[in-house]
């Protein structure tokens, strides 16, 4: 099949969606495991039919969420990416992308979400000359926070909600951040 493959590393390839990863993909959105601390209840098959016909539309350029392919098996094991920082009123940050990393449950622990970060930030900094990356994440999401520590983002704020709070974290280009005031 003829699809855009964005970038590979050892163990992944990422790529663009197509209509053959419809069952992974809703199986992670009907997945409570995967849901607890990024939207909460899990989606229904329908919904989740829904919101991928958005991942199947075409990408301009190189931010997105891309199919996450585990290569030695061929399976989608979940969507990864840098994809637009957006403000509040839906315009885009230039120069900076939010990392994403969503790995299907029975591919946990297996050090994915650590080599996809790796790899994008590689991406978005050498190739893409991204100033910054940045990525929120719920505050119970002990798992999420050790990895993008551990990729190197530094906590800039905690947002307080009533229901939920949120760790933001950035990661600057080193090579840029002279010019970045942010
Ligand atoms: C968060 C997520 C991407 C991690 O994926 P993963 O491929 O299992 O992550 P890795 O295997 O690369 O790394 C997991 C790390 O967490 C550590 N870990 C495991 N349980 C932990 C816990 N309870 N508290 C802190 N760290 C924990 C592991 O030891 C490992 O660290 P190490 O490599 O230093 O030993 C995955 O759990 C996921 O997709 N969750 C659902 C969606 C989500 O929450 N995405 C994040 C949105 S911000």
């Amino acid at each position: 099949m003829n699809y855009k493959i964005i970038i590979e590393t050892e163990r992944l390839l990422f790529r663009q969606h197509i209509a053959d990863d419809l069952d992974a993909y809703c199986a992670m959105e009907m997945d409570p495991e995967v849901r607890k601390y990024v939207g909460g209840t899990p989606r229904t098959r329908e919904e989740a039919e829904q919101r991928f016909k958005t991942a199947l539309e075409p990408v301009p350029g190189n931010l997105a969420i891309w199919a996450t392919v585990f290569k030695s098996e061929d399976t989608y094991v979940g969507r990864c990416g840098t994809y637009p920082h957006f403000k509040s009123d839906g315009g885009v940050f230039e120069n900076e992308a939010a990392l994403g990393l969503y790995i299907a449950s029975p591919y946990w622990g297996r050090g994915f979400a650590t080599e996809t970060g790796q790899a994008f930030i590689r991406f978005g900094f050498d190739e893409l000359k991204i100033k910054r990356i940045v990525t929120a994440i719920d505050t119970r999401n002990d798992v999420s926070v050790h990895v993008v520590k551990k990729l190197g983002f530094d906590l800039v704020f905690t947002e307080k909600g009533d229901q939920r709070s949120f760790y933001h974290f950035e990661l600057k280009n080193p090579s840029v951040t002279q010019m970045t005031d942010r």
